[in-house]
C-alpha cells in the first residue's frame, strides 16, 4: 500500500477553497491511503480481502453476453479517483499494465515453482511491513 502518491512541488502561491494558503517551494501530495481506506469508496476498508476486487467485477457481468461493464476502478493498473496507486490524469504511471503484467507473471511463477507455507506452529500472515513514509503497509497489524 503506497500512502501518498502524486508529489507535486509548488511553483506559483496559490489557495486552496477552504482559504489555505499553499505557498511556492513547497512539496504536495495526495494522501492517497485515505482515498483507498475510505468506506466510501471501498467496504470494509481496513480489512483484507483477497476477492475484493474479484467479487466487484462479478457484479459488472453481463449475463447474456458474459462481458464486464465498467470496472476500471477495480483493474490492478487503474489510475482513476478512487484508486490513486499509479496517480491520476495527464502524468499518471505509463507503465502501469507493464508491472501489472509482471506482478502477474511474478506470482504465477512463485505459485508454480515453489512450495509456500508458513513457518511451524505459525497460523497467522505475517505482520505488516512498513518502508518509511512513502510505502506503508500498516492496516491490520
Ligand atoms: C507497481 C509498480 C509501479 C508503481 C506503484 C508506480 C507508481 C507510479 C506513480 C504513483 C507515479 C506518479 C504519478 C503522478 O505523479 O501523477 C508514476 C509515474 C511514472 N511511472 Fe510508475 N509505477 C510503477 C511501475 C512503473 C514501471 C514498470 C514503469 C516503466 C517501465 C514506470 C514508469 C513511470 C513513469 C515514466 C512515470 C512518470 C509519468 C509522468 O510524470 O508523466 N512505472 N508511477
Amino acid at each position: 500500500m503506497v500512502s501518498a502518491t502524486i508529489h507535486r512541488k509548488v511553483r506559483r502561491p496559490f489557495t486552496l477553497s477552504n482559504g489555505q494558503l499553499i505557498p511556492s517551494g513547497v512539496t504536495i501530495e495526495i494522501p492517497s491511503i485515505c482515498v483507498n481506506h475510505d468506506a466510501g469508496n471501498f467496504s470494509d476498508p481496513d480489512e483484507f480481502d483477497a476477492l475484493r476486487f474479484y467479487n466487484i467485477v462479478q457484479q459488472y457481468q453481463d449475463e447474456k453476453t458474459g462481458s464486464y461493464g465498467p470496472i476500471s476502478n477495480t483493474e490492478f493498473s487503474a489510475a482513476e479517483s478512487r484508486t490513486l496507486l499509479f496517480g491520476y490524469g495527464r502524468h499518471a504511471c505509463p507503465g502501469r499494465f507493464l508491472a501489472s503484467a509482471e506482478i502477474k507473471m511474478i506470482l504465477g511463477n512463485i505459485l508454480t515453482e515453489y512450495e509456500i507455507k508458513l513457518p511451524a506452529g505459525v497460523m497467522k500472515r505475517y505482520k505488516d511491513l512498513c518502508f518509511g513514509p512513502y510505502v506503508g503497509i500498516l492496516f491490520n497489524s
